[in-house]
């Protein structure tokens, strides 16, 4: 029996891999002041439909349950926040800074750096309007990458500005209905033929080429890029109005990471989307808001292309897998007392482990190694005494029993 397509299996490895990125998202985003939260991972497929755009809801992991409910797996985690944004927050001050770590699904068809699920982490502000904030979210992002071992050599964060494009089209007395269908065209244009783009624009395409070509700007990003200037952060960021975003509920600030040789796909994306609380809630609750998501997949894929950052997880992960104590029972005779030790060893808060069966000592000595262990107890001949060997210097020596916990408690390689 195989995975179905586009979904991992997480060995031991993967998981310590996983859980080494988790943190790093947990513990930066907690710097800047964000709280963690989570939804539910199946939602009326119609909280898509209303506003993620066409893109996504022709990803849709979606089915009819046994209710007769249509029900999507999450692909994204913005709508949910919109719709319990909208529900609770009288019951929280603004603006609301909160973080997620979650698994998202997209029916996408398989390729490098795409799954069908994924892990996000998705850092959100809500009830802020002020450009103070989109600088904290981007600092914010930045610092997530370096706290990996990133620098601005690794990967760059283009910005962009949607009103730029918009107000292009008002300017043209465009049709604001036909706004997000043309916005998606340009977001598109990077990655297609210019006929094809071109065929979708009609008439604005020679326009919107030119503009693509040459490049632009606008207020907004201009005071952007100088806050991150102020922190000492500007080398991380270029203004690319290229960047439009696939997702139509974005309004203004739109963003996305890509690493800097330009081999992969986007890391992480996000932007400002200050109507989407009120569209979902049908105006109840009105608040602006901006955010990003940053996949573990990607991210994946550059902390292992990037020797610095790779080395710095693998040192992160084998001190994290690393066990305290391996106990070598030498003598079956010991087995009951080694374990009454165990146990209160183990309830001390030290990581022990031990053989479950009769097994020779050069054999557990062996398992002490490959586990990390920092010391190794060993229970035998000399008993009421046991020794006790420093695995990294090889120092031994033997300890009565009843001294056995404080001379543990002792030691300095135990108390990290
Ligand atoms: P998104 O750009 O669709 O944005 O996804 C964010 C990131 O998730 C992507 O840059 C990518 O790294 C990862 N990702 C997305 N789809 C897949 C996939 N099929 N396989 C692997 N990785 C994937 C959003 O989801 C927005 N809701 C972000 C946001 C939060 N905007 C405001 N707040």
């Amino acid at each position: 029996m195989q995975p179905l397509p586009g979904f991992r299996d997480f060995l031991p490895s993967d998981c310590a891999a996983r859980n080494y990125i988790f943190a790093k998202w947990r513990e930066i985003a907690r710097r800047y002041g964000f709280v963690e939260w989570d939804g539910p991972l199946l939602e009326p497929t119609g909280l898509y439909r209303k506003k993620s755009g066409d893109e996504i809801v022709g990803q849709l992991f979606n089915f009819v349950d046994k209710g007769e409910r249509e029900v999507s797996l999450r692909p994204e985690l913005t709508p949910t926040l919109a719709r319990v944004v909208a529900a609770h927050e009288r019951e929280f001050k603004k603006p609301l800074k909160w973080f997620s770590i979650g698994q998202f699904f997209r029916y996408e068809k398989q390729q490098r750096g795409r799954l069908r699920e994924h892990f996000q982490l998705n850092c959100d502000i809500v009830g802020e309007a002020a450009p103070d904030a989109d600088v904290d979210l981007l600092a914010l992002c930045i610092d997530i990458l370096r706290a990996f071992g990133f620098t601005e050599e690794d990967f760059v964060i283009r910005i962009s500005d949607r009103e730029f494009w918009t107000n292009i089209l008002r300017t043209r007395k465009i049709d604001p209905s036909d706004w997000d269908e043309i916005l998606q065209a340009i977001d598109k244009s990077q990655r297609e033929r210019r006929e094809k783009t071109a065929a979708k624009l009609g008439e604005l395409a020679g326009p919107v080429f030119k503009l693509l070509d040459q490049g632009g700007t606008s207020e907004k990003l201009d005071r952007l890029v100088e806050g991150l200037r102020e922190r000492g952060l500007a080398q991380f960021v270029s203004v690319d109005v290229r960047i439009v975003r696939g997702l139509a509920y974005y309004t203004g600030i739109v963003f996305e990471v890509f690493d800097r040789a330009g081999k992969l796909r986007a890391i992480a994306g996000g932007g400002r989307y200050d109507n989407l609380i009120a569209q979902l809630s049908d105006n109840a609750v009105s608040l602006p808001a901006l955010g990003f998501a940053m996949g573990d997949v990607v991210l994946g894929e550059l902390i292992n292309e990037t020797p610095g950052a790779r080395e710095k997880m693998r040192y992160a992960i084998a001190a994290a897998d690393k066990i305290d104590i391996y106990v070598v029972i030498a003598k079956e005779d010991r087995r009951a007392d080694a374990l009454a030790q165990i146990q209160q060893l183990r309830d001390l808060g030290y990581r022990v482990d031990y053989p479950f069966g009769t097994t020779k000592v050069p054999k557990q000595f062996q398992a002490a190694e490959q586990f990390g262990a920092r010391i190794a107890v060993l229970y035998g001949d000399e008993w009421p005494q046991v020794a006790v060997k420093n695995l990294a210097t090889s120092e031994q020596r033997l300890v009565a029993r009843e001294d056995l916990l404080a001379h543990l408690q002792a030691q300095p390689s135990l108390s990290s």
